[in-house]
């Protein structure tokens, strides 16, 4: 075997020298560690940052597309459409622990990368064909490929700093900035060929496909260049991170008593259920091989990263409703019309990256003036700030959903107020949260919990797109309320103020319990800087 992991798969790797023999990869990493020359950072960054602003410009392109294309071109009932909606987010952002722990266990966070950008490549290309065979494929592909990608790639931007290296978070801040340009571009421009007479639904999803082709393209003729050393299979990888030997080990047998406890957890709760028996085993598995797989106080970081995971799922499930519930009130409810232009519907999904964008700066130098004055907030009490701002925006919306209630098209400048005031949470929530598991995460364990990371969006994807299904439209009569929860969210559900409500509600009760845990957090993660 050549030193090179990455040699020959799937592509061949671009011939640098062929007469030099390259340098160990222990001493190219170690070299590219000390590397400033990006801003102050390794160079690896910014082709992070290129590969990922494609894989996101795909994936929320096709995203903007999906539920309008459903409801309003394929004629579904919205309940069904954003029940898909929900499976195929949920799904998304479940694939990334079955990919990060085979980059762990196995091939490298390099070759995922190329793996599974060549895989969503394809997804996207499958769905501009016609036909609900190849919608289907399509949206398999873009889950497999994603799994394989998403965790792998900010895994790997842990990977460019050393252990308690201050320029973590800032590193982490650029790159959810390049996530957050390819969310922008991407609905504006897959938006624009759905919307257009001239091109339709299927060029606004083959868009998608040339954008991660671009960022495929970028990584793999950039990799050798500005990631060296950097990426490689777990034995190696700790080699060439000089990781002291820690008592962390992943263990299969660990996984596997995981799995049979969260099925078997799964089963009692959702009456077998083949969906939460998936679920069920996925966190089990992770929980089993993290939790067994360490000792100490690695131990004590990856029961902190479980607890911050679970309070974040209600940060997404009620900020996810940007895809579908949102976008609905933006198509039915708002006067999209400029003088003769009607804007887009699709274009609604681009104002939180733009929002995004302009206040990772701002945040980033807030940090900084605190950090200044040894008053940083912990990455925990960012959480709590993120939730709150959340809650915020969703009270914003029930004053235009009052409005709206009264029969009248309301201004756009509701939900733009709204998704402000969460595009704010999200920054505090959100770029730290990736930093945040690559500090805790004991290295064996980098990608699979990234993953779990992941996995709170996916389990609130879920609940987000069931919760989508009560959106009120207007001039639909409301349903008959059941019984339990259902029937509370059913009976709020009947006008949008009381839609928006729930949301306020799960907010502001997340933010309340997760500010008591704090204390608790800290202490699990004394031993690094979080
Ligand atoms: N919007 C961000 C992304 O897609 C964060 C999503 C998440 O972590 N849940 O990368
Ligand atoms: N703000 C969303 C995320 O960062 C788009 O990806």
């Amino acid at each position: 075997m050549s030193q090179d992991c990455g040699a020959t798969f799937p592509f061949p790797r671009p011939i640098v020298s062929a007469a030099t023999p390259s340098p160990s990869p222990v001493a190219e990493r170690s070299a590219a560690l000390d590397d400033r020359s990006f801003f102050g950072h390794p160079r690896g960054l910014g082709l992070l940052f290129a590969a990922e602003m494609w894989e996101r410009f795909s994936y929320y392109g096709m995203r903007a597309l999906l539920v309008l294309y459903l409801v309003n071109e394929l004629g579904w009932e919205k309940a069904r459409a954003t029940g898909l909606y929900g499976t195929y987010t949920m799904l998304v952002f479940l694939t990334p622990i079955v990919g990060g722990f085979l980059a762990d266990r196995l091939i490298g966070t390099r070759r995922s990368l190329v793996l599974g950008g060549a895989i969503i490549a394809a997804g996207h290309f499958v769905l501009a064909f016609p036909g609900m065979t190849a919608f289907y494929a399509g949206l398999g592909l873009v889950i497999v490929g994603t799994g394989l990608f998403k965790p792998n790639v900010s895994t790997m931007v842990g990977q460019l700093y050393p252990a308690n290296d201050t320029r973590r978070d800032a590193g982490f801040t650029f790159f959810y900035m390049g996530i957050n340009l390819g969310a922008f571009l991407g609905p504006l421009v897959c938006g624009y060929l759905a919307a257009s007479p001239q091109f339709g639904w299927h060029w606004g999803f083959a868009a998608a496909g040339v954008g991660m082709v671009l960022g495929l393209i970028a990584f793999v003729v950039w990799r050798d260049r500005l990631l060296p050393g950097i990426g490689l299979p777990t034995p190696r990888a700790l080699a060439s991170a000089g990781t002291e030997s820690s008592g962390a080990n992943m263990n299969p047998m660990h996984g596997i008593v995981g799995v049979l406890g969260g099925v078997a957890l799964a089963w009692l709760v959702a009456d077998g259920s083949p969906l939460a028996l998936l679920v069920g085993a996925i966190i089990g598995g992770a929980f089993g091989a993290s939790f067994l797989g360490t000792v100490g106080e690695e131990r004590m970081r990856v029961i902190a990263l479980f607890i911050v995971a679970f309070f974040v799922v209600f940060f997404w499930a009620a900020y996810e409703q940007q895809g579908s519930s949102f976008a609905l009130f933006f198509d039915r409810s708002t006067n999209r019309q400029m003088g003769s232009f009607e804007i887009p519907s699709a274009w609604s999904q681009s104002i939180n990256p733009f929002f995004v964008l302009a206040f990772s700066p701002v945040m980033a130098w807030v940090w900084l003036r605190l950090g200044a004055m040894r008053r940083e907030p912990s990455t925990s009490l960012k959480m709590v700030l993120g939730l709150a701002l959340l809650g915020a925006g969703f009270m914003v919306l029930q004053v235009g959903g009052a409005l709206a209630d009264g029969g009248v098209k309301v201004s756009p400048a509701w939900l733009v107020v709204a998704i402000g005031l969460q595009s704010i949470g999200e920054v505090c929530v959100s770029p730290v949260g990736l930093s945040y598991v690559t500090k805790v995460a004991p290295a064996q364990f980098a990608s699979l919990l990234m993953g779990v990371w992941f996995l709170s969006n996916a389990a609130a994807n879920k609940v987000s797109g069931f919760l989508a299904g009560f959106t009120p439209l207007p001039g639909e009569a409301p349903a008959t309320p059941g019984t339990g929860l259902v029937g509370w969210i059913q009976e709020m559900s009947a006008t949008n103020k009381g839609f928006f409500t729930i949301f306020v509600i799960s907010s502001f009760a997340a933010a309340a319990l997760m500010f008591l845990c704090v204390p608790l957090l800290k202490r699990l993660t004394r031993t690094v800087q979080a």
